[in-house]
Order: C-alpha cells, then structure tokens, then sequence
C-alpha cells in the first residue's frame, strides 16, 4: 500500500484550506479500501472535500476515496438502473445522464462534490433533492470490512440529511450509489423561480433534459462562486424553520420576509436573506467573507484558515440571532 507522508490537503477540499495530512493514500478499488481495513481502522475519509471545513492538520490516516465506474445494471422501457462508484465526481456524472436522455438529476447540475458524498447530505437544489431517484448506498462497515446495502428508506432522508450524518456516522464508508433514471415522460421540474425566468428568455417550447441542466449551470454560475476560483463549500448554513407564531412577529419588522410554508405551524426563511439583512453580504473579513451574490456562502480569498472562516461563522450567527432569535445551523462538516 502506497501511504504517503505530510501531504498538503488544499486541492482536495473545495474549501481550499491548506491543512496537511500527516499519512495519505488514495484508494481506488473496494478490495484495496476492505484490505486497508484489515490493518487500520481509525480513519479520515475525503472523497470530493465539498461539504467540509478542515480546521487543523489531520492525525488519523486521510484516504482518498477514488473509486470510478459507472455501469448500467437494467434498463426497460421506462427508467435506467444505474450504480455509479463513489469517486466520480456528481457533475460529470449529471451531463453524462443528461446526455443518454436519463433523467431525474438534472436539476442537480454543476454542484460540487462525488457521488459518493451526494446520500450524506441528500444534495438538493432547484425543486429536486438527490434522494428521490437514489435506490440504495452500498458502503464498507469499518468494523468488519463488509459491504453492506442501505435501501432509500434506511438512509432516513430528510432535507440536508440522512443516516450517514446520525445514527451511522463514522460507521460506514459509501461504495457505490445506485440511481433510478427515467427514460421517456421525464418528470420536468421548470417551477423553481429562477428555472422558469432563466427560461422565459431562450422561448423554448418542449423543454427537454439539456434545456434543464443549461439553466441551471447558468444560474449557478451566475449567483455561486466556482470554487477553483474562490474556495466554499456552498450553502454554509441550513435554511432554518421556525414556528408560524415567530414569523408573524417577524414579518412585522420585515413585512418583505421571504418565506417557504413547511406546515401550518412551521415556516422555513432563507437563511441568506438573514445574513444579507444582517449587513454580511458582499463583507470581506481578511482573508474570507461572505460572498457578494449569494450571501448562505462563505468564501476563502486564497489564504484563509479554516479557524478563521469558522470565527466568521460565529460571528454571523451571533448577529443573525441578536437580530432576528434564529438559530442558524451550520451544514458543512467542521473538521475541529
Ligand atoms: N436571498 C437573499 N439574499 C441572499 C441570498 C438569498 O435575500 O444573499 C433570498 C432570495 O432572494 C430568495 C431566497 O433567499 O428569496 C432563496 O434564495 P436561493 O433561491 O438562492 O436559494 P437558497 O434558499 O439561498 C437553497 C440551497 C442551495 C440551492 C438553492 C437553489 C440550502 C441551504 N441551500 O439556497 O443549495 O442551490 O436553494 O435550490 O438549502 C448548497 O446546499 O450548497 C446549495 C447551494
């Protein structure tokens, strides 16, 4: 086994943090992954580093999850059955469906990441989330080395979540994903606010997969920064939900409040209008800030430690609750 020594982990999160790994190793098979574990079972796993900040230097073992391939299981009339391995990355694999007219992930474009990382968080954007076309996860048990397969309804989905980030945290290495695409009546999901403005302009009349993934890699592009550029991580907080009641009194003080209904007694607010209206957005703070189109995403300007992007994290939560007693949620992963 090739383990390498003192490596620096900037290119392998998308956050750009410069933190080493004290040992490395890059697998690229499940065999190489269950022989790893036979000898060393305190691990850090790193697949895409999309959804994570890295605070310090990793102590444990880092490995590189890279296992590619992507095969068709069963096709009939209808849907496509499809097992992709963890290491591809999300994007590619989204223009791949886009392309063979498989479809179901397209709302899902240009998001950073691997497949394998999409369950942990249930990847969502534009009306869509990951876990409505996801079958079953196959991953590794550390404890014994044996694959083991998770059905949809094992993975407990909910929005930015799953097992993966609960009950079985730590426990599992994801393997392969297996998605169910459809094939013809794709379900086209143009309702989004931004799809159907981004649309309104191209005067299209039969929408097809393409036209989908098009508009939203505009949208993304034009609102989120790319993080070869600018390192985020996307979304740094969860959009929170709070009770109806709250809302009104809020709605008072700010009657232009942006709000999803989640129930009659839940309201879920966009948690960049709260940042935005608590003066962030577009704010530099040293080496990161809060970025100038979309103010949920905290970004490094090139030299930033994750210590210090974590601080304007606190920061930021601490206004938002002094100003509006909401509770923001970190999403990202912080690697303390
Ligand atoms: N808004 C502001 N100011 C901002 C940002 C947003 O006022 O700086 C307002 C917008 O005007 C709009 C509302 O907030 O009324 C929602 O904004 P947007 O459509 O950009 O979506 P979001 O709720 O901020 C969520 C996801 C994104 C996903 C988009 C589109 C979460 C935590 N984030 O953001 O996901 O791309 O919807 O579906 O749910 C990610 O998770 O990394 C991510 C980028």
């Amino acid at each position: 086994m090739n383990i390498l020594e003192n490596i620096s982990l900037k290119n392998y999160n998308t956050f750009g943090i410069s933190v080493n790994a004290k040992r490395f190793i890059s697998v690229d098979s499940v065999y190489q992954l269950q022989q790893l574990l036979k000898i060393e079972k305190d691990l850090f796993i790193i697949s895409g580093g999309s959804n994570m900040l890295l605070t310090k230097d990793i102590d444990k073992l880092v490995v590189h999850i890279d296992i590619k391939g992507i095969s068709i299981d069963l096709e009939n009339e209808n849907s496509a059955y499809i097992t992709v391995n963890a290491g591809e990355n999300w994007h590619d694999f989204v223009l791949w469906s886009v392309d063979n007219n498989y479809g179901g992930i397209e709302n899902l474009s240009l998001i950073p990441g691997n497949v394998g990382t999409c369950p942990i968080q249930n990847i969502g954007a534009y009306g869509v989330e990951v876990k409505d076309t996801i079958t079953k996860v196959e991953a590794i048990e550390i404890a014994t080395g044996k694959l083991v397969l998770f059905s949809n309804e094992e993975c407990n989905f909910g929005y930015r979540n799953s097992i993966f980030k609960n009950e079985v945290k730590g426990k599992y290495i994801i393997t392969s994903v297996c998605f169910q695409l459809t094939k013809k009546d794709h379900n086209i999901n143009s309702s989004y606010g931004a799809i159907e403005t981004e649309l309104a302009s191209k005067n299209i009349t039969k929408l097809t997969l393409k036209d989908i993934s098009n508009a939203v890699i505009a949208i993304r592009e034009s609102k989120l920064p790319d993080p070869k550029k600018i390192g985020n991580s996307g979304s740094f907080f969860k959009n929170p939900v709070i009770a109806t009641t709250h809302f009104l009194e809020l709605q008072k003080k700010y009657p232009t409040t942006p709000s999803y209904k989640i129930s009659d007694d839940q309201v879920k607010v966009p948690a960049g209008w709260l940042i935005e209206k608590a003066g962030f957005k577009g704010k530099r703070f040293g080496s990161c800030g809060v970025h100038e189109k979309q103010a949920l995403v905290l970004v490094n300007f090139g030299n930033a430690s994750g210590e210090e992007i974590y601080q304007l994290a606190q920061k930021i939560k601490q206004t938002v609750f002094n100003q509006f007693k909401i509770d923001l949620e970190i999403e990202v992963n912080i690697i303390k």
